[in-house]
Parts: C-alpha cells; sequence; structure tokens
C-alpha cells in the first residue's frame, strides 16, 4: 500500500538545503518542519522551503504529524540523534557518515532493531546509473575475475572551510577527516562494487589544513573478493580534482569520474562516455539533489513494502568501520583485518 510520509529534519546547514529540495520534490513525501539548534536557521529556512519550525527536540519527536527524522546536523551528533528518533519509534534518513565510533555505530543498530525502524544511510553515488550499471557488470563475471580496484579522491579545500564549521576537522564532531568526511563516498562505492574489505593499511597525516584529523590518507585495501587496491583521500590537493574509481578484471577496465562512466574497456562491450555537472573537487556542494531524490525515493518504496531500504543501517556503517580500521592502522603501524 501508498502511504504519505511528513519528513522533519534536523540541522539546517549547506546539505539540509539539498534535501530540502530533494524531499519536496518526491511524489509520496514532503518537508513538514525543521529543527536546529541556532532558532533564526531554522526559521529562515523553514520560510525558504515552506514548513514548520520545531523549538526543542523533543517537540518534534514528539510529533505524530512526523514519520521520518531527517539528521543533517555535524557527524558526531548523527548516532545520538537517530537513536533518539528509533526510539520515539520513528524512521530515519542520515547524513553519511552514520555514526563516527564503533560504540555509536552498535548503538544505533540496537536501536533500529529495538524499535523496528528503519535508518536510512545517504550514500547518493549508489543510487547513480554510472555505479549501478558497474555494479551488474562485475556480479555478472564481464570482467572476468577481478584484480584491483583504486579509489582517488584527491580533492581540495580551503582554509574558510575547516575555520567557519567549528566542526570540520575535529575528531569530536567530524570524526576524522579526508576519509571520514569527503573520502568516504569513494570508499563505499568500492567496497561496495567490490563485496567488501578484509583487511586495511593505512597512512595518514595532517598535512596542509591545522586541522586535528587527516587531510591526507593512502589506504592499502585486500579485498573480500581476493583483489587489491589503494584508496586515496585528500583535501590537500591543490587545485582539486575529481573523484575517480578504477576497477581491473581479467576482461577489462572500468573508470568512472564522479558521478559518470570515464572508460568501459570490457571485452565485448561499448558504452557511451558521459559528461558530469557533479565536481566536488574543490567544491563542497557542486553536486546535484537528484541522487538524493534518487535514494529516499527507494527509501519511501522500501517502507511501503514494509522491507529494509537499500542502504539501511548494515549497510551504513561498512564504510564508518573500513575507515576507523585505517585509522587504527596509521596510529599502530598494523595491518588490520576487518571483522
Ligand atoms: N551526502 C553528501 O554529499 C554530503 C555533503 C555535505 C555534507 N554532508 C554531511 O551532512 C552533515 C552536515 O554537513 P553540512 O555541510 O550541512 O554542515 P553545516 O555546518 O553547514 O550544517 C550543520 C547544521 O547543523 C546545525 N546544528 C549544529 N549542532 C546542532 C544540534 N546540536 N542540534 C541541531 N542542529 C545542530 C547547525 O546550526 C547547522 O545549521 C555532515 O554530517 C556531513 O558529513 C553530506
Amino acid at each position: 500500500m501508498s502511504h504519505r510520509y511528513n519528513f522533519a529534519l534536523i540541522g539546517c546547514g549547506a546539505v539540509a538545503a539539498m534535501h530540502a529540495k530533494a524531499i519536496n520534490g518526491l511524489d509520496k513525501g514532503e518537508l513538514f518542519g525543521v529543527y536546529d539548534s541556532r532558532k533564526e536557521s531554522a526559521e529562515k529556512f523553514a520560510e525558504k522551503h515552506g514548513c514548520k519550525v520545531f523549538t526543542t527536540i523533543e517537540e518534534l519527536l514528539g510529533c505524530m504529524d512526523v514519520h521520518i527524522v531527517d539528521i543533517c546536523t555535524p557527524s558526531g551528533l548523527h548516532a545520538e540523534y537517530a537513536i533518539q528518533a528509533a526510539n520515539a519509534g520513528k524512521h530515519v534518513v542520515v547524513e553519511k557518515p552514520l555514526a563516527i565510533t564503533q560504540a555509536q555505530l552498535d548503538g544505533v543498530v540496537q536501536a533500529a532493531e529495538k524499535n523496528h525502524t528503519q535508518v536510512a544511510v545517504i550514500t547518493q553515488l549508489r543510487f547513480t546509473p554510472s555505479v549501478m550499471k558497474a555494479k551488474k557488470a562485475i556480479d555478472e563475471g564481464r570482467l572476468g575475475k577481478i584484480l584491483m580496484a583504486d579509489f582517488k579522491g584527491k580533492f581540495y579545500r580551503s582554509k574558510e572551510y575547516y575555520t567557519k564549521s567549528g566542526w570540520r576537522g575535529t575528531w569530536a564532531m567530524d570524526g576524522g577527516g579526508a576519509m571520514m568526511n569527503q573520502g568516504i563516498h569513494g570508499i563505499d562505492i568500492i567496497q561496495y562494487l567490490m563485496g567488501g574489505v578484509k583487511s586495511v593499511q593505512a597512512l595518514c597525516r595532517t598535512q596542509m589544513h591545522d586541522i586535528e584529523t587527516e587531510d591526507s590518507a593512502y589506504v592499502l585495501v585486500e579485498y573480500k573478493n581476493g583483489a587489491i587496491g589503494a584508496l586515496h583521500s585528500t583535501t590537500a590537493a591543490m587545485p582539486g580534482y575529481p573523484r575517480e574509481i578504477e576497477i581491473n578484471g581479467t576482461k577489462g577496465t572500468i573508470k568512472l569520474e564522479e558521478d559518470e562512466i570515464k572508460c568501459w574497456d570490457v571485452e565485448g562491450e561499448k558504452e557511451n562516455i558521459g559528461k558530469t555537472d557533479c565536481n566536488v573537487a574543490s567544491d563542497p556542494m557542486a553536486f546535484s539533489h537528484a541522487y538524493h531524490q534518487l535514494q529516499l525515493t527507494e527509501l519511501l518504496d522500501a517502507l511501503d513494502q514494509e522491507r529494509a531500504p537499500i542502504v539501511d543501517v548494515y549497510e551504513g556503517k561498512k564504510p564508518v568501520e573500513i575507515i576507523l580500521a585505517a585509522y587504527e592502522s596509521s596510529k599502530t603501524g598494523k595491518r588490520i583485518e576487518l571483522k
């Protein structure tokens, strides 16, 4: 059966504007209300997007008209709000990363299981046609045996990007740096395409920016399918370059750049090479809300069909666990096996 769903959004900052556009473009959903710890931010946002302002989190969570809580706060607050929302019986959408520590990840999983609510984690790149095509080709064996898979996120972020926010580049609120904030999209895509990561060995450094967390990281990866690869995440590669993913198999190579296919050299196949208007190389918000909207559409279909969304709490924790293992590896100098 098809229902209509009201969303309440927490945290009215940069990415929330994408969410509001995506939600208000849904056939079965709309933005009902917002909350921000800065009341004036919530009021401005609500006026622009035509919805209600909640003045406390308790009011938002207690509102029977709210079906889905959408969390767009700094990353260190995701778990706390997701647990509160699940305990209030709400379904949850949470921006990446799902949470920033293993204890927080476990806490969200427990709350979702206990309350039988869904927690969908934003990983909008999984909903791009190029990633879907690559996943299908790999799973059907059209690339042969996969040998190598690399992700390169050689981005640049300005000094102001960090200083103005007050939370980016801090362990407490960002949970990490170039990997936990920017690289996580590419890390998620590559672990998804390859069917999981077995072990990591990492070097993390803070080389350019005056931040607590890493601005550059190299991770050597052994995938569960036996392939090997390297994950590069940085916000210190002047002037910033588009995200790249490359998969090499015994029957060919696929290269993705941002949300497009850059090269499809697969035995016996031809594929159109796309041009993208998405490029987060140096501007974190230079992408369309279209893939957020596709992901939210899939969530509403999942709720109607009483099933889990594609990127549920278990899928959402995978890239975070890889990143946490990489931090441990860099700290200890050891190769870390994923559990
Ligand atoms: N999917 C993507 O491509 C993408 C892109 C950008 C950001 N993000 C994620 O979205 C989240 C937010 O990032 P942003 O760039 O929008 O940040 P931002 O700083 O622009 O916005 C954060 C908002 O949260 C509010 N806030 C802070 N503390 C709060 C609290 N205790 N309760 C309620 N509201 C609070 C702030 O006032 C601000 O309005 C981050 O987790 C980030 O990783 C994802």
